[in-house]
């Protein structure tokens, strides 16, 4: 059968990569793909980003099923125009995306559901947020209301750099349409994991567990990114951990969908924060897999993967389970110059390492122009390798990272540092 994978990035390599593995599948089409999925041979891009178009090729070319991997079309419909032209389609509907591109909505819905997360309120007006983060005090955190591409958090340490937040979100128009609104909640605590779970919109799957490093440079310094590594599983979510965030979090949130008349479908992220007693809260909803989350995870995953999606969209997802490689898996994301704020392009990337079966360079802002690769985006590379250990995983990407040459790449030396460390 022949699949589409819908985004450009690693994620979406790492997805058309596992899907390509199975022995059921001929093509995969990525739309629009980057430089790394162009050279695969068992992969073909396809030019096209508009929904509809997306919906046209899909029944042109007899697509099985597709899998959409970035928020932005699941928040715009995609889901809803594939599936009222009786196309086969894995993700949530644009109502139930709200979970990730609305915070207030994601915040009332697990007040209302009894799932834990930090105590907040909701403002439009800059005077009454300000005077809210006086009453309340630092730290303190300010998040922008919709989607904002990881840049929308503002962790203020001191009350008046909430302040200054508030007013660059609520006055300045910082960030447009999705800063109009902010949600301010309490400061959390913890270590963070992510969570991520197929659900069908009864049943759910849980994938192996991750965590991600959102900050640019080691040590957990400087701005946040969309993810500068990540490492699978995350030690922090001990089998206790991972039975209470099933019970307390993932399961209520499906059935509360469910009640409320938007059944979730799709992958099903829960960005949470682990306190000392092992407690999870909801720091955010994403509606679809982490980037670079599921490079490491998806490496590790030795069921097919379109056997799982399958199982899914048919509402079936209770009779099949993901079995698991034990090692450890790490992926380490290298940048291009000037990111996150301005990513430089057309750097020629002059050296990549040879993929091998455990260790697989993804690509994400890479383009292929007159059969040469170039960097075209900020994150351009994800090197993910497997080990016995993370510290072997670890030493086994940083091998592989050591042979990349691109002018002006940036990549943390610590991905997996909190997991390394010894713990006590
Ligand atoms: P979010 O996009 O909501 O996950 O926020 C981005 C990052 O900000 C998270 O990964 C956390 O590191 C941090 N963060 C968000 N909310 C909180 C909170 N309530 N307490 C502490 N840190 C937070
Ligand atoms: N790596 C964080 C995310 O995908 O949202």
């Amino acid at each position: 059968m022949k699949l589409l994978v819908v985004g450009g990035g690693g994620r979406e390599h790492a997805l058309a990569w596992k899907l390509a593995a199975s022995p059921r599948v001929s093509r995969v089409y990525v739309a629009p793909g980057n430089g790394g999925t162009a050279r695969d041979r068992r992969l073909t891009n396809v030019p096209i980003t508009a929904i509809e178009e997306l919906a046209d090729f899909a029944a042109r070319e007899g697509v099985a099923f597709t899998v959409v991997g970035p928020e932005a079309p699941l928040a715009a419909g995609i889901v809803d125009v594939f599936r009222a032209r009786g196309l086969r389609i894995f993700g949530p509907t644009r109502e139930a995306a709200r979970l990730e591109s609305s915070k207030d909505f994601a915040k009332s819905f697990m007040k209302r559901h009894g799932i834990p997360t930090a105590e907040y309120r909701t403002f439009t007006d800059a005077f009454a947020a300000r005077r809210y983060v006086e009453e309340r005090g630092a730290p303190i955190v300010v998040k922008a209301d919709g989607l904002a591409a990881g840049k929308g958090v503002v962790v203020a340490q001191t009350v008046e750099e909430a302040k200054a937040a508030i007013d660059a979100m609520l006055l300045g128009q910082k960030l447009g349409a999705s800063g109009a609104r902010v949600v301010i909640e309490d400061f959390l605590a913890g270590e963070e994991a992510s969570f991520i779970v197929i659900s069908d919109g009864r049943h759910v799957l849980a994938l192996a567990t991750s965590q991600d490093h959102k900050r640019l440079r080691d040590g957990d310094e400087g701005p946040n990114t969309g993810g500068m590594g990540a490492y699978s599983p995350a030690p922090v979510v001990t089998p206790e951990v991972h039975a209470r965030v099933m019970r307390e979090v993932v399961m209520p949130t499906v059935r509360g969908m469910a009640e409320d008349g938007l059944p979730y479908t799709g992958f099903l992220y829960a960005g949470l924060m682990i306190d000392g007693d092992g407690a999870p809260r909801v720091l955010e909803f994403n509606c679809r897999l982490g980037d670079p989350e599921t490079q490491p995870i998806l490496m590790r995953l030795k069921t097919d993967l379109a056997d799982l999606l399958e199982h899914a969209i048919d509402g079936r997802i209770d009779r099949i389970d993901a079995e698991w490689d034990r090692r450890a898996a790490l992926g380490v994301v290298i940048a291009a110059a000037g990111y996150p704020d301005e990513p430089r392009r057309g750097d020629p990337i002059l050296a990549l390492p040879t993929d091998s079966d455990d260790c697989v360079t993804f690509h994400a802002g890479t383009a292929l122009a007159d059969g040469r690769l170039v960097t075209a985006g900020g994150r351009v590379l994800c090197v993910t390798a497997l080990g016995d250990t993370l510290r072997l995983a670890h030493a086994r990407a940083y091998d592989a990272v050591a042979q990349v040459r691109f002018d002006g790449m940036q990549y943390r030396s610590d991905i997996g540092h909190r997991a390394l460390k010894p713990r006590g």
